[in-house]
């Protein structure tokens, strides 16, 4: 959601925060703010891009090798420049950055009116930063003390930077649920919300724990937990490369990562299959699968595109292990009392590592006793650190808002998990395992195919660009691919669309095919073929547009529908890799026609930290 920059050190500060805010905007994107504390307090806020404030800035002296900079995603209070961050307490004696909540804000707040506060804006964080301020003025403390006793009176989350006008020189950073990553240089500290503004300057960071509450001078670190119990800090070394988080050449993120696809989930099975291809070893599942053998159900917990990538992880694990799968989204599960036994295996999917609900939901998993794996995308977040063990997607950074490689390299992983299982539990015969097997490696080379197709997929779209609905018909394994089809859209786009099992369309959404909605429909050849098949008819003696994902050579559809786009032949388990590409160059193409800012949609976000 809303991103942090800090630095401390002998560069100036300015133009490494902007950078990073920029680098974060995939983050949160309604206003952004920098204060530089070195001196006289100077605070910049802007309504709007980062590009925004960077203009408003530049009539403006910049100078300060200590600052910390926010882009927004509004909570608590609308986007304007006086919500935005960062805040100032009352008597200018902080100044604080934060992302996350403080639930209990509004207590807080009345409680700080009585003794005189008088609030700005209308948000928690102002709250936060006056009640520092007062704990500070009350007592005789330090600021790190005074920030230590604020955050055991709130109730929330918290990822914030925060600085003292009277002891200059030095930012502290606490942690929350809501990360902070420490980027540790020579004789200068960088501090951000996820790695991406840290990895050009360098390599060693410190993740912080929640509770953690960090103490930076340019030339030091102190750690410590809010309880003020003294910590080591842990250095760990970044596998990232700068190239990862670039454009590199294309015009959007999410133009890039869709054809990143084949690398992404190569990346993702490598190493995890044999050289033979006879075999599956997921190493970080290894110490826990007699359990994972053993699980009498597996519940799949996620959130947006990571829900569609877990309902195909149930199609797949039901179908190849024969172990019942549920597919929860994080924020039903977490509050709807739900039965987890002992014995249940938990699979959280995440790319960011950070959803909240899927965070809340998986400490609900752990203290019912169940095993909880996690399959991620970003290193070190904080899913895979509140996991027992769990399997990363390698697709790398994902900076489009939209997610695309990241969807790809869960199913695959969620592929290799489900043929894994099925095949160590008896349920599934070796030969069809090594079939299997066989087909995922090929499946980046089938995916390269599909790519090829992106002009004709343009055309396509050029046609139905100004559509105000679209339905999305799918069955079996491609019902969730018909989810994340009109997901994409959606997001994107802003068009209205639907997903739907093709059989329930008869059960409601039919009443809304006319000559102008566009039905996109997965018709590959596969087991449900011929009922698809009467599907596209119903659809088209309605009027219906039919757009259909087919099977390269097929026929027979290519009479019934408007439009078709081919795919390469693959066996049905795992035509979901395959078949969502062209829904999401398709989207990607309407998105960019009607001039809507792709990888910046409006009011989304790429890691919701808030529930
Ligand atoms: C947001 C993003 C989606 C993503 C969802 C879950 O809504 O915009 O792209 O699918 O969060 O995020 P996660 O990081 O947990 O996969």
């Amino acid at each position: 959601m809303c991103g942090i920059v800090g630095y401390i050190g002998n560069k100036q500060a300015f133009p490494i925060i902007i950078k990073g805010l920029k680098r974060l905007e995939y983050r949160g994107y309604d206003s952004a703010g920098i204060a530089l504390v070195d001196g006289d307090t100077k605070l910049f806020k802007k309504q709007g891009k980062v590009s925004e404030l960077e203009n408003y800035a530049h009539n403006y002296n910049t100078e300060g090798t200590i600052g910390m900079g926010h882009t927004r995603w509004a909570t608590h209070g609308e986007p304007n420049d006086i919500n935005a961050h960062p805040h100032s307490s009352q008597n200018g004696r902080f100044v604080l950055i934060h992302n996350g909540i403080i639930e209990n804000y509004a207590k807080l707040r009345e409680r700080l009116e009585d003794v005189g506060y008088v609030f700005k804006s209308e948000t928690d964080t102002e709250v936060l930063v006056n009640l520092i301020e007062y704990i500070y003025e009350k007592g005789d403390m330090t600021a790190e003390m005074a920030v230590r006793i604020a955050l055991s009176r709130v109730v929330g989350a918290y990822g914030l930077v925060i600085a003292c006008t009277s002891e200059p020189n030095q930012l502290i950073a606490a942690r929350k649920s809501s990360p902070i990553v420490i980027g540790v240089g020579v004789d200068e500290y960088y501090i951000a919300s996820d790695a991406t503004p840290i990895i050009e300057y360098t390599q060693s960071v410190i993740y912080l724990n929640n509770d953690d509450v960090a103490i930076l001078t340019k030339n030091s670190i102190t750690l410590k937990n809010v309880k003020n119990e003294p910590l080591t800090p842990k250095v760990q070394k970044l596998d990232l490369e700068i190239g990862a988080i670039e454009k590199n050449g294309f015009d959007h993120f999410m133009l890039k990562e869709i054809n990143e696809q084949p690398r992404a989930i190569n990346d993702t099975f490598r190493g995890r299959i044999s050289a033979n291809l006879d075999d599956i070893r997921l190493g970080g599942l290894l110490k826990d699968m007699p359990r994972i053998l053993e699980a009498r159900r597996i519940i799949i917990i996620g959130c947006g595109t990571s829900w569609h990538a877990g309902l195909v992880g149930e199609y797949l694990i039901e179908s190849l292990a024969r172990v019942p799968v549920e597919v929860e989204y994080g924020s039903e599960f977490r509050y709807r009392n739900p039965i987890i036994n002992k014995d249940d295996v938990v699979i959280a999917i995440s790319q960011s590592g950070e959803t909240a609900d899927t965070l809340a939901a998986i400490n609900l998993a752990k203290e019912a006793g169940a095993l909880v794996l996690g399959v991620c995308n970003v290193v070190g977040s904080s899913i895979p650190r509140e996991t027992h063990a769990g399997v990363y997607t390698h697709a790398g950074p994902e900076i489009g808002v939209a997610s695309t490689k990241a969807f790809t390299a869960q199913v695959t992983v969620l592929t290799m998990f489900a043929l894994m299982l099925g095949y160590r539990k008896g349920a599934l015969s070796e030969e069809k395992y090594r079939a299997l097997i066989r087909e995922l490696v090929a499946i980046p080379d089938k995916i390269e195919e599909v790519l090829i197709s992106n002009e004709a997929i343009k055309d396509i779209a050029a046609k139905y660009k100004d559509a105000e609905n679209a339905l999305y018909l799918g069955r079996g394994y491609l019902f969730p691919v018909a989810l994340e089809g009109a997901l994409k859209l959606k997001e994107i786009s802003y068009i209205h669309a639907e997903g739907y099992p093709a059989a329930e369309m008869k059960h409601g959404p039919i009443a809304l095919i006319d000559e102008n909605m566009p039905v996109f429909v997965m018709a590959i050849r596969d087991s449900s073929y011929e009922k698809i098949v009467s599907n596209i008819q119903e659809v088209k003696s309605r009027k219906g547009k039919v757009i259909a994902i087919v099977t390269k050579g097929e026929t027979s559809i290519h009479q019934m529908a408007d439009f078709v786009i081919e795919v390469p032949q693959v066996i049905e388990e795992l035509a979901p890799l395959i078949t969502v590409v062209p829904l999401q160059l398709l989207s990607y193409h309407i998105a960019v026609m009607r001039g809507c800012d792709v990888d910046q949609p409006r009011n989304l976000a790429k890691s919701v930290t808030v529930e």
